[in-house]
């Protein structure tokens, strides 16, 4: 048997060991998405009060022919780069129409996991049989990096679901950055942002009634007993949702209920909660559409076309890159 962590599972280790060695002590959401956190997430996506998937979904499906005009507006052909792209329902909206309009483009879904893009592209062969797709598994710049000079063709940068939202700002700009930095001047980068509203809406969407999101939270407890032979009793934390309006942004935690201590026999230590200590797990950040226009500004991007939902819940933010 081979014992040694696998590289993945060194760098959930050493992110575990810093997290919970800081004061406070805090997790990555990152690290959700194990097969039963993907699960989970799935069924947030279909809770009452989950409005972002929704929101997201309505602007694709009334908005198919001015989204693909903007992608297409000054390009002969195009190709459909997706960054994370889940279970891909969004885009399939706009492949089909993009198919029906007889447009030369290409799909390129690129994810971390063999497994999410195996399935998606399973999916989509079926679906589309005609569709040109090319899947990629790995880091999104790596793989980017590779398709940089690949082609003449614009390139349409995809990151959808406000995923952003889950980036602090600083990883945000950094992250549009490095977008910025592999794509052409004819390219474009479209994002979904989740924006500010009733604070009220914003705060059950992660505290929803039916225990959902607790348990995606509490997942990455059971998460780290499993991989990295830890003793957290998860029955002995509770899921805390805040939402501070005057920075737009959702914040989640675990709350030790009592004083304990944990071992994670990977890390070969043991870590004391005192009662009521909260665990930081996750920032789903809201934008307002100054915010967004400074991000995009900070990151050498202009906006050049939005699509908002007719209550302006969300926004799909098409941008391109400022000439150097
Ligand atoms: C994936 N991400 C954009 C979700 C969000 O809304 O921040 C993750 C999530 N966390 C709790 N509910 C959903």
């Amino acid at each position: 048997m081979n014992t040694s962590p696998s590289p993945e599972l060194s760098q959930f280790a050493e992110e575990v060991l810093r997290g919970l060695s800081a004061t406070p002590k805090h997790l990555s959401s990152k690290y959700f998405y194990d097969d039963e956190g993907s699960r989970l997430f799935q069924e947030i996506m279909r809770l009452p009060e989950y409005y972002p998937t929704r929101a997201e979904l309505k602007i694709f499906t009334e908005q198919t022919e001015k989204i693909t005009d903007a992608f297409t507006n000054g390009a002969d052909a195009i190709d459909l780069i997706e960054l994370g792209a889940g279970d891909g329902t969004k885009t399939a909206v706009l492949i089909e129409h993009f198919l029906d309009r007889g447009i030369d483009f290409t799909y390129s879904p690129i994810d971390i996991s063999q497994e999410a893009n195996d399935a998606l592209s399973a999916r989509f062969r079926e679906k589309f049989p005609e569709l040109r797709i090319n899947p990629h598994t790995g880091d999104y710049f790596k793989v980017l990096d590779s398709l940089k000079n690949g082609s003449e063709r614009r390139k349409v940068l995809m990151f959808l679901g406000s995923n952003i939202g889950n980036f602090q700002r600083d990883q945000a700009v950094d992250f549009f950055r490095a977008l910025r930095a592999v794509m052409n001047p004819n390219d474009r980068l479209f994002t979904g942002f989740d924006m500010q509203k009733d604070p009220r809406v914003i705060v059950n969407a992660y505290d929803d009634s039916q225990g959902v999101t607790a348990a995606f939270n509490l997942n990455l407890l059971r998460r780290i007993n499993n991989e990295l032979g830890a003793n957290f009793d998860v029955d002995k934390f509770s899921h805390y949702a805040q939402y501070r309006p005057v920075e737009c942004a959702a914040r989640s935690f675990l709350i030790s209920r009592e004083k304990q201590s944990v071992t994670i026999d990977a890390l070969n230590r043991t870590f004391e909660f005192e009662q009521w200590e909260p665990i930081f797990m996750e920032i789903s950040q809201k934008y307002t559409r100054a915010m967004i226009e400074e991000l995009a500004a900070e990151s050498d991007f202009e906006i050049e076309t939005e699509f908002f939902d007719e209550v302006n819940f969300y926004t799909d933010s098409l941008w391109r890159p400022i000439a150097f």
